[in-house]
C-alpha cells in the first residue's frame, strides 16, 4: 500500500485548521500536507507561522467554490487524501448574511466531492479518503435533560448555519453511496483554544474583559455548550484519519457542558485573578441583550463511539485548558491587535512559496 500521502486540508487558516495542520505537518514529515484557503475574514496566516518553510508544507490560496481550480489542484498535486473543515463557521454571520453561508458550505463542499471523485476515478491508489468535518448543529437542539446527540440522531438543523453544514454532510453520504467515494464525518461539539477568531464567545468574552468593555450575554444566558480543547479535536481528526472506517459517522465532544453564564462566570472570575483585580469586578461588565434567533437551547454529544471503537478521550481537563486558553490570548496581544485594526488581512509570508504548483 502506498504510505505516502498528500494530504489537502481545506481551511487550515482559520482556528481548528490551523491546530490541525500544525498537527499533521510536525507528526508526519513523510506526507505533504497543503493547505488551502480563500483567506476570508476568519482565515488568518499569523496563525500558523511556526510551520511556514517546512518542506513537508505549502500553502495555497484558493476558493473551494471554483470548481475548476479545485480540479487542477487535486490533480496537480496528486491529491490523495482531503480533510475538509473550510465554512463560514459563525451563527450570528449566518443570521445576518446567509447566502455565502450556502455558497461556501454546500456548493463548496459539493465542488471538492466531484473533483475528488473525477480525480480518483483516474487513479489506482486503494487508500483515497474524503474527510468531512461538521459539526453537532446538525442535530439540533436538545432539551435541559440528561439526552445526547449519538451518531443515529436525525439531523434536524435550526439556523442557516446549521442547515448549510447538514446539506453538505448530507451530499457528502451522497456521494458514498452513488459513487463509492471514500468518506468519512465526524461532528463535533464547541472548540474552545488558542487563534479562534474574537466574534466566538470565548476570544470575545477575553477581549472585552480584558478592556473593561461590556459582555452581550444573549437571552438570559441559560443556553448550554458543550466545549473540548481544539487540541483535542485535532488529535482525534488525526486518528480518524488514520483508523476510522470508510462510510462512518464519529461524534466528538468533551462531556464537558456549561451554561453560557456559569461559564461567562468562570472567565471573569478567573480574569479577575490574572488582571489583578478585586473580586467580582469583570462580572459587572455583563450585560443581558436581545437573544439569538432562534438560539439553540443545549448542545451535549455522546463520544462513546470515538472512545470504544478507536480508543481517543480527551486528554485536557476543562479546568486546564481555558487557564491555558486565557493564558494565551493575555500573552498574544499582538495577535489580537492585527485582527483588531485589520492588519491580519496584510501578512506577507516570510518564504514565499511557488502558488502555481
Ligand atoms: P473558522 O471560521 O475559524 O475558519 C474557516 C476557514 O475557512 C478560514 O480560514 C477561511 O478563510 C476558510 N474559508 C472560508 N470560506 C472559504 C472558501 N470559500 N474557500 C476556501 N477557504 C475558505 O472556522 P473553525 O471554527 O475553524 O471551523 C472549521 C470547521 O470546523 C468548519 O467546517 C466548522 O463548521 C467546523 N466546526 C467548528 C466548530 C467550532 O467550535 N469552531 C465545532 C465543530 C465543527
Ligand atoms: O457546536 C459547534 C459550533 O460551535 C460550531 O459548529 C460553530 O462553528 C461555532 O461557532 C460554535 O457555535 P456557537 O453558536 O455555539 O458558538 P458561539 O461562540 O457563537 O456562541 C456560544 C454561545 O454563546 C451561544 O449559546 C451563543 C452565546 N453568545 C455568543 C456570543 C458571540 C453570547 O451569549 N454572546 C455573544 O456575544
Amino acid at each position: 500500500m502506498d504510505t505516502k500521502k498528500n494530504i489537502l486540508i481545506t481551511g487550515g487558516a482559520g482556528f481548528i485548521g490551523s491546530h490541525v495542520v500544525r498537527l499533521l505537518v510536525n507528526k508526519y514529515p513523510e506526507y505533504h500536507i497543503y493547505n488551502l484557503d480563500a483567506l476570508t475574514y476568519a482565515g488568518n496566516l499569523y496563525n500558523i507561522t511556526d510551520i511556514e518553510g517546512k518542506d513537508n508544507y505549502t500553502f495555497l490560496q484558493r476558493d473551494i467554490c471554483d470548481l475548476d481550480l479545485m480540479r487542477q489542484t487535486i490533480k496537480d498535486c496528486d491529491i490523495s487524501h482531503i480533510i475538509h473543515l473550510a465554512a463560514e463557521s459563525h451563527v450570528d454571520r449566518s443570521i445576518s448574511n446567509p447566502l455565502v453561508f450556502l455558497n461556501t458550505n454546500i456548493l463548496g463542499t459539493a465542488n471538492l466531492l466531484q473533483a475528488a471523485k473525477e480525480y480518483w476515478d483516474t487513479t489506482s491508489r486503494q487508500d483515497h479518503l474524503f474527510y468531512q468535518v461538521s459539526t453537532d448543529e446538525v442535530y439540533g437542539a436538545l432539551e435541559m435533560d440528561n439526552t445526547m446527540f449519538t451518531e443515529d440522531t436525525a439531523y434536524d438543523p435550526r439556523s442557516p448555519y446549521s442547515a448549510s453544514k447538514a446539506s453538505a454532510d448530507h451530499l457528502v453520504r451522497a456521494w458514498y453511496h452513488t459513487f463509492k467515494l471514500p468518506v468519512v464525518v465526524s461532528n463535533c461539539s464547541n472548540n474552545y483554544g488558542s487563534h479562534q477568531f474574537p466574534e466566538k464567545l470565548i476570544p470575545l468574552f477575553i477581549h472585552n474583559i480584558k478592556n473593561n468593555l461590556a459582555l452581550p450575554v444573549y437571552g438570559k444566558g441559560e443556553n448550554v455548550r458543550d466545549w473540548l480543547y481544539v487540541e483535542d479535536h485535532a488529535r482525534a481528526i488525526d486518528t480518524i484519519l488514520h483508523r476510522g472506517k470508510i462510510g462512518e459517522t464519529y461524534n466528538i465532544g468533551g462531556h464537558n457542558e456549561w451554561t453560557n453564564i456559569d461559564l461567562i462566570h468562570l472567565l471573569c472570575d478567573l480574569m479577575d485573578q490574572k488582571l489583578d483585580r478585586k473580586p467580582g469586578q469583570s462580572r459587572s461588565l455583563i450585560s443581558f441583550v436581545t437573544d439569538r434567533a432562534g438560539h439553540d437551547l443545549r448542545y451535549a454529544i455522546d463520544a462513546s463511539k470515538m472512545q470504544r471503537e478507536l480508543d481517543w478521550l480527551p486528554s485536557l481537563q476543562f479546568e486546564q485548558g481555558i487557564e491555558l486558553t486565557i493564558d494565551w490570548y493575555l500573552n498574544n496581544e499582538t495577535w489580537l491587535q492585527n485582527i483588531m485594526d485589520g492588519s491580519y488581512r496584510n501578512y506577507s509570508p516570510t518564504v514565499q512559496k511557488d502558488l502555481s504548483i
